[in-house]
């Protein structure tokens, strides 16, 4: 079975890769989806690869031919050998541009097409996939490891077109003369060597000195994303003694890589050399003998240089085919992760749409952990209003994620219109239950953008009713009206410009706007005041037209709102029935509200 992976919007355009066939293939041919339909270009630059490299093959010998023909002997005129050179000379040139845009172009679309589908699907990742994974590597895997990629795409048919120049020189020397192809060859296994050497000792640092990039990187991000509470606590001179000890640290690895390479890299350049004087030594000797041209000598010189790229090159090569390897092999891991939530194969679409949600038996707790949630039994009517009420850490807001299905349940299911959540279209899901946060996260564009983020079928579209009516039942329009550009204000990072209460309130208004059966306010409105969070339920009562409401929150006054208060005490429900009823009955309850409620009211007694 190929488990297809599917491409989101833009990366629509992007083939499959087939994501279950794991690592048994190379991973080139896993590439074999992206690389596919770039093959014509590859084949045809490499077309143009060998031309150039049978041209430069060619030179040395024409070269060598010219000087005996028309230097050594005068038999011939010396004009049309040079037009010759210089028309092999622009052709070679012209060739090799095209040839290696052809490379780069094929390497910059695949890595344009990687990402795109990294992205993809790290979308379409789960809660809980973000739970275990660090932000911040995944980011840098997403960078250097496509770049890692790219550029062993676009190096490594160079190297083999120098390969294979190498092994034509070679033929064409061989067939001059065999003495002195002996003399010009003899220095290059110490070239190789070398070359080797050096790999071997800047392979390791390689990965150290991207490590300690890494560190380099975090420090600045951190200490930029979290400068508020840097500046807060006057940290600035801890945060930079930070930096320089990580940039110390990056430092060092590169002082030794400059090291290694100064005390190698001459050794590498000079190497060939000796070939060059071994080659004068011989050929000079066997000319002398009259048993070789002088032109041979000429060639034999420009050969070295094309014989030894390979050999310096292969080092180099060698690291950074492993690297991608190892690159891609991360790459892949990541697209092989499959989503733990997704869509049914055969999902219910027909369900009737009035927002009932039913719990029988819920077990769940994060990753390998204790259940938090122990088996609870809860059902709630179309159109009622219910606040959750528990203490800190009980489970609330878990609960409310197990609502729109951002995790599944260990045990026991959820039901919404009698259809277990699983067998439902994820995005039905989500348009059906909305969950708004304490601590919303608005992007940096217009308050408008913000607002429709729900709603494709809304975005720019100028402003109509039924942002404005969100926005109203929100409590939202007055700060929004009163902001320098009205709804097209754009606000800063994650929302940096507005206050906790101006955040919530457009979260509420963006979740309104999808009009979803069932709104979920997991103190989403704990930063408002408590006359407007009043005002807001109102609203919210007034235009619910039978919307199922959940929510939790810790100020008495909104508890009371509530048609039904269920208490959720060490992972199941204990009690469920009105506030006052409760209040009442239950000694629990009464303990509950003392440790949690806010103190703007009064506690009851
Ligand atoms: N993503 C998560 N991964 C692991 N543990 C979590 C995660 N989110 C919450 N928890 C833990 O689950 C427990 C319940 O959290 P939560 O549902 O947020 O409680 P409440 O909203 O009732 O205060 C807490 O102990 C919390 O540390
Ligand atoms: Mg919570």
């Amino acid at each position: 079975m190929t488990d297809l992976l599917p491409g989101a919007g833009a990366a629509a355009a992007i083939p499959p890769v087939a994501a279950s066939e794991g690592l048994r293939l190379g991973w080139i041919r896993r590439l074999w989806p992206v690389l596919g339909p770039q093959r014509w270009i590859v084949i045809g630059s490499f077309a143009v690869g060998l031309v150039a490299l049978s041209i430069s093959v060619a030179v040395p010998t024409i070269v060598g031919l010219t000087i005996d023909r028309t230097i050594a002997s005068t038999a011939s005129p010396l004009e049309p050998f040079l037009v010759a050179l210089v028309v092999l000379a622009l052709a070679r040139g012209v060739l090799s541009v095209v040839y290696r845009y052809g490379l780069y172009r094929t390497a910059y679309r695949v890595e344009v097409d990687v990402r795109g589908l990294l992205f993809a699907h790290l979308l379409e990742q789960t809660f809980s996939f973000y739970d275990r994974i660090q932000t911040g590597q995944l980011i840098s895997r997403a960078q250097s490891d496509v770049r890692s990629v790219q550029l062993y795409l676009a190096v490594a048919p160079l190297i083999l077109t120098a390969v294979l120049s190498f092994v034509v020189a070679i033929v064409v020397m061989l067939a001059t003369s065999i003495p002195l192809t002996l003399a010009a060859v003899v220095a290059l296994p110490g070239v190789y060597a070398v070359g080797v050497a050096l790999r071997n000792r800047l392979f390791p640092l390689s990965w150290i000195i991207q490590g300690r990039q890494a560190e380099v990187t975090g420090v600045v991000e951190e200490s930029i994303a979290g400068v508020r509470v840097v500046q807060a606590f006057g940290a600035e001179s801890r945060q930079v003694e930070a930096m320089a000890n990580a940039t110390r640290r990056l430092r060092w690895a590169n002082v030794d890589q400059g090291t290694i390479r100064a005390r190698l890299a001459p050794l590498l350049e000079n190497l060939p050399r000796v070939g060059s004087v071994l080659v004068l030594l011989l050929g000079g000797w066997l000319v002398i003998e009259g048993r070789l041209e002088i032109g041979a000598i000429v060639a034999f010189n420009s050969y070295i240089v094309l014989l030894q790229i390979p050999f310096r090159f292969l080092g180099f090569f060698l690291i950074l085919s492993q690297r991608a390897r190892a690159s891609a092999e991360r790459i892949f891991e990541v697209l092989d992760a499959a989503p733990e939530i997704s869509d049914p194969p055969v999902p219910v679409t027909d369900r009737e749409r009035a927002g009932r949600i039913e719990l029988r038996n819920v077990r769940f707790g994060y990753g390998d952990g204790d259940d938090l949630l122990r088996g609870v039994d809860l059902t709630i009517e179309p159109g009622e209003s219910v606040a959750i009420v528990g203490t800190s850490g009980s489970g609330k807001s878990t609960l409310a994620r197990l609502l729109c299905r951002y995790y599944d349940p260990r045990d026991g299911e959820i039901l919404l219109d009698g259809v277990d959540l699983r067998d439902l279209l994820v995005g039905d899901v989500r348009a059906s239950v909305v969950v708004v946060p304490d601590e919303p996260f608005l992007f940096s564009a217009s308050l408008l953008d913000n607002l429709t983020f729900g709603r494709p079928d809304l975005i720019g579209a100028p402003l109509g009713e039924q942002v404005r009516n969100a926005a109203a039942a929100a409590d939202a329009t007055g700060f929004i009206e009163a902001s320098d550009d009205g709804y097209d204000t754009v606000v800063g990072e994650r929302g940096a410009t507005l206050s906790g209460g101006q955040r919530q309130r457009l979260a509420l208004a963006r979740a309104l706007l999808v009009e979803p059966e069932v709104l979920v306010l997991d103190d989403a409105l704990s930063a408002i005041d408590v006359h407007v969070e009043a005002r807001v339920h109102e609203s919210l009562d007034s235009l619910r037209a039978g919307r199922t409401t959940v929510f939790i929150a810790h100020r008495l006054s909104t508890i009371t709102l509530a048609k039904r208060v269920v208490l959720l005490d060490d992972g199941v429900v204990v009690e469920t029935g009105t506030h006052a009823r409760l209040l009442e009955t239950s000694a629990r309850y009464r303990e509950v509200l003392a440790t949690t409620l806010t103190t703007d009211e009064d506690i009851p007694t």
